[in-house]
C-alpha cells in the first residue's frame, strides 16, 4: 500500500528530475559544489564501515563488487579531499585504506586473495601513493612516512613476480595459481599499474632503481606490442604463444594508466622520447574514448561495451581513471593541460545531466551521450562523474593545481586535519567470495581505426 509519504516522496522524485547538478565547469566554487554533491552520492554507497562490519571487510565494496574498486574508489577520495578541501570523508577514506593493507603492509589481505590480481593491488597502491603525494593525514596526526611505506611496500612485492618464463619479461595477470585464466595472460593493466607506480615513485623519492623499473615496463609493453606504433594500449597477450598474439581490446584505463606515468617521466627527465609519448598517449586516448557520436563531440565514453550496453561493475568505472590521469597528466606536462580540458570539460558538462537518477533525484547514470539519466546507477557510475568533475580543479588557469609534492618538498598546509580512523569491532569473519578476479569477462575485439585527430598539442 502507498502512504501518503511514499507518494509525496515519488512526486519529489519527479519534480526533480528535470534538474541537473549545476556546473560552470570555470568556476571554483560551482566545481567544488558539484563535486560535494557527487562525492555524498558516492559514498551513499559505501556500508562497510558499521560496527556490525567483520574487520576484513571494512573499507570495502559490497558484493558483487571487488575487492579492487574500492581501492579504486578511495583513490579518487583523497583526491577529492586534495582538490577540494573539503574534510567530510577524510575519517572514511583513511580507515578504508588502512583497512586493507594487509599483514605485510602491502595490500595483501588474505581474505580478498580469491580475487586479488597484480592489477587490483595496484589500484590500491595508487591510491596509497595518492595519500603521500598530497599528505593526506594519518589517524592521530601521525606524519609519519606511512603511504609512502606501503605503496613502497606494494611495488616490491611486484618485483619478484616478473615472469622470465616466457615473453621476456612482463607480470602475469594473477598472483596465485588458484584463480582461474591468469597466470599465462599478460595484461596492460597490470603492468601498466606498476608502471605508473614506478613513475610516481621515482618522482617522489628521486630513486633512480624506479626510473629504471619504469623504463624497463615501456620497453617490454612496447616490445609485445600490447602499446602499439599508434599508442593504443591493448587489453593484454598470452604467454603460451610467447606474447606474440595481442588480444585488442581497447579499455580507457590502459591507455590513461601509461599517460600518467608518461607524463610524470617527462617532467623528471625533460626527455623528448617521454613527451613524444605523452603526446601519443593523449592522441590514443582522445580518438578512442572520446566522441561517440557527432552530437557528442569530446565526450568520454567506454567504446568497447558503453554504445552496446554490455559493461560490467569493473567497466563502469573505467571513466573515471581515464579524467583521473588525463587531469592529472596535464599538471605534470602543462604543454597538453588546453587540450586536456577541452575533452574534460566536454565530458564533465554533458555527465552532470546524467545525475537526476535514484531517490535523491542526484545520481548519475552511465551514459553520458544520451542527455540525461538512463537508468544505470552504481559506484563505477558515480565515481566517473565525480573524478571527472573534480579533475576540472587541476585545470583552472587561475588556480594553483594540486601539484604533487615531492619527498623533500614542505608539507602542503591546512587543506586536512588529521581525523581518527575510528574502531570498528569485528563481531564474525565470512569467507571471501572464491568468485574469479576481477576486469575483462571477454567481449568481442574492436579495433580502433584512426579516423582523426582531435587533439592537438601545442608547439614545444
Ligand atoms: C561510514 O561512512 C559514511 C560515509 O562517509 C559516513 O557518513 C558514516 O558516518 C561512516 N560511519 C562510521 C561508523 O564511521
Ligand atoms: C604512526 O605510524 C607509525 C608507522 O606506521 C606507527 O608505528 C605508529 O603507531 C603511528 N602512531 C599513531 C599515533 O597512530
Ligand atoms: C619470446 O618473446 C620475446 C619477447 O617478444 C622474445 O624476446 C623472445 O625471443 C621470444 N622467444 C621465442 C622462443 O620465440
Ligand atoms: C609465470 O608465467 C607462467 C606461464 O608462462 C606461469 O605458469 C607462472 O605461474 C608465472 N609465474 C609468476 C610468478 O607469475
Ligand atoms: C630505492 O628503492 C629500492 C626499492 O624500493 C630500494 O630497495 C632501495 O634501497 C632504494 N634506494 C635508496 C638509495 O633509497
Ligand atoms: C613539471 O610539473 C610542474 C608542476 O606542474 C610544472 O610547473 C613544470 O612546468 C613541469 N615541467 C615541465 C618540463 O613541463
Ligand atoms: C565547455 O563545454 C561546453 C559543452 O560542450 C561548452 O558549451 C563550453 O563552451 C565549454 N567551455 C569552454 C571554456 O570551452
Ligand atoms: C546523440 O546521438 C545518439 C545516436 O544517434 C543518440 O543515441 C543520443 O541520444 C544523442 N544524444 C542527444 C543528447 O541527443
Amino acid at each position: 500500500m502507498k502512504t501518503a509519504s511514499t507518494i509525496l516522496a515519488v512526486l519529489a522524485t519527479a519534480g526533480q528530475l528535470a534538474t541537473a547538478i549545476p556546473l560552470d565547469t570555470q568556476d571554483v566554487d560551482s566545481i567544488k559544489s558539484a563535486s560535494g554533491t557527487l562525492a555524498y552520492g558516492l559514498m551513499s554507497f559505501y556500508q562497510n564501515n558499521k560496527t556490525s562490519t567483520p574487520l576484513t571487510e571494512i573499507g570495502t565494496l559490497e558484493e558483487p563488487l571487488y575487492w579492487w574498486e574500492a581501492g579504486a574508489m578511495w583513490g579518487g577520495m583523497v583526491d577529492y579531499w586534495a582538490y577540494t578541501g573539503d574534510t567530510s570523508y577524510v575519517d572514511t577514506t583513511q580507515q578504508g585504506l588502512l583497512a586493507q593493507i594487509g599483514p605485510h603492509n602491502n595490500y595483501m589481505p588474505p581474505a580478498y586473495f580469491a580475487s586479488l590480481g597484480n592489477d587490483d593491488q595496484a589500484f590500491w597502491i595508487l591510491a596509497a601513493l595518492s595519500a603521500a603525494e598530497y599528505q593526506f593525514p594519518l589517524p592521530g596526526g601521525n606524519t609519519s612516512t606511512t603511504w609512502l611505506d606501503l605503496a613502497e611496500a606494494g611495488f616490491n612485492t611486484m618485483v619478484p613476480r616478473w615472469n622470465m618464463s616466457a615473453c621476456n619479461g612482463g607480470l602475469s595477470w594473477q598472483i596465485f595459481p588458484e584463480n582461474p585464466n591468469g597466470m599465462s595472460y599478460k595484461n596492460s593493466i597490470s603492468n601498466g599499474g606498476m608502471f605508473q607506480i614506478a613513475a610516481r615513485l621515482a618522482h617522489y623519492t628521486g630513486n633512480q632503481t624506479y626510473l629504471d623499473w619504469a623504463d624497463k615496463i615501456w620497453g617490454w609493453m612496447e616490445g609485445v606490442k600490447l602499446i602499439d606504433d599508434d599508442y593504443n594500449v591493448w587489453d593484454g597477450t598470452g604467454s603460451e604463444k610467447n606474447c606474440s598474439e595481442v588480444n585488442q581490446q581497447a579499455w580507457s584505463y590502459n591507455p590513461s594508466m601509461m599517460l600518467y606515468g608518461s607524463a610524470i617521466l617527462f617532467n623528471q627527465t625533460t626527455s623528448a622520447i617521454w613527451r613524444d609519448r605523452t603526446t601519443g598517449l593523449l592522441e590514443a586516448c582522445a580518438n578512442a574514448f572520446f566522441s561517440p557520436f557527432p552530437n557528442a563531440t569530446d565526450i568520454a565514453f567506454e567504446r568497447t561495451c558503453e554504445k552496446r550496453g554490455t559493461c560490467n561493475n569493473d567497466q563502469y568505472s573505467f571513466k573515471a581513471y581515464l579524467s583521473r590521469w588525463l587531469a592529472k597528466s596535464a599538471v605534470m606536462a602543462p604543454f597538453i593541460q588546453d587540450s586536456v580540458f577541452q575533452l574534460v570539460n566536454s565530458s564533465a558538462t554533458a555527465a552532470v545531466q546524467t545525475c537526476t537518477g535514484g531517490e535523491s533525484g542526484e545520481l548519475c547514470g552511465q551514459k553520458w551521450y544520451i542527455g540525461g539519466f538512463d537508468g544505470s546507477s552504481g559506484v563505477g557510475q558515480q565515481l566517473s562523474v565525480l573524478e571527472t568533475v573534480q579533475a576540472l580543479l587541476l585545470l583552472q588557469d587561475d588556480v594553483q593545481p594540486a601539484e604533487p609534492v615531492v619527498a623533500s618538498k614542505p608539507q602542503r598546509g591546512g587543506a586536512g586535519r588529521a581525523v581518527d580512523g575510528g574502531d570498528a569491532e569485528a563481531t564474525k569473519v565470512r569467507q571471501a567470495p572464491a568468485s574469479p578476479s576481477t576486469t575483462q569477462a571477454p567481449q568481442e575485439v574492436v579495433t580502433v581505426v584512426k579516423t582523426k585527430t582531435v587533439v592537438t598539442t601545442a608547439e614545444c
